[in-house]
């Protein structure tokens, strides 16, 4: 349901938000713990996680809903850490995006300005305006029940939208949705945040959609952020392993690294950036699209012998199951773009990726 945001304020911020150390218990459970972020002016950030990481709460507190037990909250350089949600001139969308089913589409944009007591020929300029930008300009008789689910939800952010506020906050808007529909709405709420420049904080549990809509993501796990990067850099550059096996598939191989060189379960050289510090225990994070299985292994430099021991057809890729002599299991994927002929199940090879395509991680 959307919340009510504030028409009063001086239209003039420009949406920047910083959390200082935001801690919030919930009893003796800490659901967020000392969680920093700056959020630029414009920016589309994604606030993602498994369950019970503490998405909401962090995004409850920003929009005033739950008061951290310590921290501060910026807007723009303001502290409103302590202001009431109707002070904050944010709008936010949750999940059960909830209209009022009495009341036509125009009416629902229409009630917080109402609230507002926005002057009505102000009103009916504003509430077409917000739902043209949604698309919906033709639909603003309509009510709730009349609608598709997407329809409905584009009718929710028109109505955090009518306010002008800087800042959107969005808890998983597309949870309810089938598939297809909600990679529509995602790329049109791309669209839309690129039409309106509004700062967007989008809390979603889904990767693809993280990765997909946000010029940065945050990854948070059990309270604390782990990584703010934008989604190259995340998917390519995992900062610890939680990061890496949250954010895409990805083969663990755990290595020894000594004199510079990483080697195998089985002592074997595997390919890794030359590394530097002392010699110590790792894991090799290697994706499957870059991990190669080659059944003429001559010049490859270094990698492990085994054996493709399962395949699958997933449409526009063939996922190889190999397992390696020293018993490591590994995933790769290979896009289905040539119709040369692919290697089977029980065929000997040597699985290998480019050195710059392995992280190297230690914990
Ligand atoms: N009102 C509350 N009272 C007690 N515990 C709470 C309350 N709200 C949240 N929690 C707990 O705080 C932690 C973080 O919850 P939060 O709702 O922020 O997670 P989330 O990342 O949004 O998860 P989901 O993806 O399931 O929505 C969880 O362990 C949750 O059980
Ligand atoms: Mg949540």
């Amino acid at each position: 349901m959307l919340m009510k945001a504030s028409v009063s304020g001086t239209g003039e911020k420009t949406g920047g938000i910083a959390l200082r150390n935001l801690q919030k218990r919930y009893g003796s459970a800490v659901a967020v713990d000392e969680v920093s972020l700056c959020v630029k002016p414009g920016e589309f950030i994604s606030l993602l996680g498994p369950s019970g990481s503490g998405k909401t709460t962090t995004l409850m507190m920003i929009a005033g809903f739950e008061m951290p037990d310590s921290g501060q909250i910026l807007l723009d350089d303001e502290d409103i850490t302590r202001l009431p949600p109707h002070r904050r001139e944010l709008g936010v969308i949750f999940q059960n995006y909830a209209l009022f089913p009495h009341m036509t589409v125009a009416e629902n944009v229409a009630y917080p300005l109402r609230m507002r007591r926005v002057a009505k020929r102000e009103v009916e300029a504003r509430v077409h305006r917000a739902l043209d930008q949604v698309d919906l300009g033709a639909l603003a008789s309509r009510r709730p029940h009349q609608m598709s689910g997407g329809q409905q939800q584009r009718v929710a952010i028109a109505r955090a939208l009518v306010f002008e506020p800087p800042v959107l906050l969005l808890d998983e808007p597309l949870g309810a949705l089938d598939k297809k529909l909600r990679e529509h709405l995602r790329n049109e709420i791309k669209t839309l945040h690129k039409e309106v420049g509004k700062t967007m904080i989008y809390v979603t549990h889904d990767q693809d959609e993280a990765l997909a809509m946000s010029d940065r993501v945050a990854v948070m796990h059990q309270g604390r952020i782990r990584q703010v990067s934008a989604p190259q850099d995340l998917y390519r550059r995992p900062a610890d392993l939680f990061v890496a096996g949250f954010v895409g598939e990805v083969n663990l191989i755990s290595a020894k690294l000594k004199s510079g060189v990483a080697y195998g379960p089985a002592g074997e050289r595997l390919p890794a950036a030359p590394w530097t510090d002392a010699d110590r225990d790792a894991t090799l994070c290697v994706r499957p699209e870059h991990l190669h299985l080659d059944m003429n292994p001559a010049g490859s430099s270094g990698g492990m012998q085994g054996r493709i021991t399962g395949m699958t057809f997933v449409g526009d890729a063939t996922i190889f199951e190999f397992r390696s002599e020293s018993g490591l299991q590994l995933t790769s994927k290979v896009l289905n773009v040539s119709a040369e002929a692919m290697p089977d199940v029980g065929d000997s090879c040597v699985a290998w990726w480019a050195a710059n395509d392995a992280t190297i991680l230690i914990e």
